[in-house]
């Protein structure tokens, strides 16, 4: 059974959680590849999706955002689970996750299973400030905490769940429009 994983990723965390997911389901006996979001024009043929994107400013990135959309007459035919990758510091535990703008939309689009935030990371020398507006640089500045905040139990457990689902029930997805759980 083959499940291709795609993410959006600017500073490399979710790229990250999305090579341990990833591996995850190939350890569970899947056939799961790994692909970035912006070098995906349309989706290979696969029996289930994970996509997942880092979070800017309340929103995920516009490659993970638009490869969702062009491709979701594809996507709402099968499985396709959604994460986003994005507090760090004292929002990483403790609150509840807020959900990026499109997610809600997205996932009723191609009626996803589920959609989970997951910490992320932030590495400030990975950082070239003069790619970020002056809101952004604003916002990195004062509220974003240095560190890895990747929960990797949380992430390898969402992961072996899907690889359950999936070799339980391989069948397609509930209907394009409603959403999952
Ligand atoms: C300019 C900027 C804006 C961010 N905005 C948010 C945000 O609105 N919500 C959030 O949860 N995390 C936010 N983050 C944290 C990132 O989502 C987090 O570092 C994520 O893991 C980055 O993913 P990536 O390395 O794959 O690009 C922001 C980080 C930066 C640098």
């Amino acid at each position: 059974m083959k499940v291709l994983v795609v993410y959006g990723s600017r500073l490399g965390a979710t790229r990250g959680i999305a090579e341990r997911i990833a591996a995850r389901l190939q350890a569970a006996g899947l056939d799961a590849g790994l692909q970035a979001a912006e070098q995906v024009a349309e989706l290979p043929a696969c029996d289930a999706f994970v996509i997942g994107s880092g979070i800017y400013g309340q929103h995920w990135m516009k490659e993970a955002v638009a490869l969702v959309r062009r491709n979701r007459a594809a996507l709402s035919k099968v499985p396709v689970w959604l994460f986003s990758s994005g507090p760090v510091g004292r929002w990483a535990s403790g609150h509840d996750p807020i959900e990026p703008k499109e997610v809600s939309g997205l996932r009723a689009e191609v009626g996803a299973r589920d959609h989970r935030v997951f910490a992320g990371a932030l590495d400030r020398s990975s950082i070239d400030e003069s790619n970020l507006s002056a809101i952004e640089r604003f916002v990195t500045r004062k509220f974003m905490a240095e560190g890895d905040y990747r929960d990797w139990a949380q992430i390898d457990a969402w992961a072996e769940a899907i690889a359950r689902e999936l070799l339980r029930d391989p069948r397609p997805s509930r209907q394009a429009g409603q959403l999952g759980r």
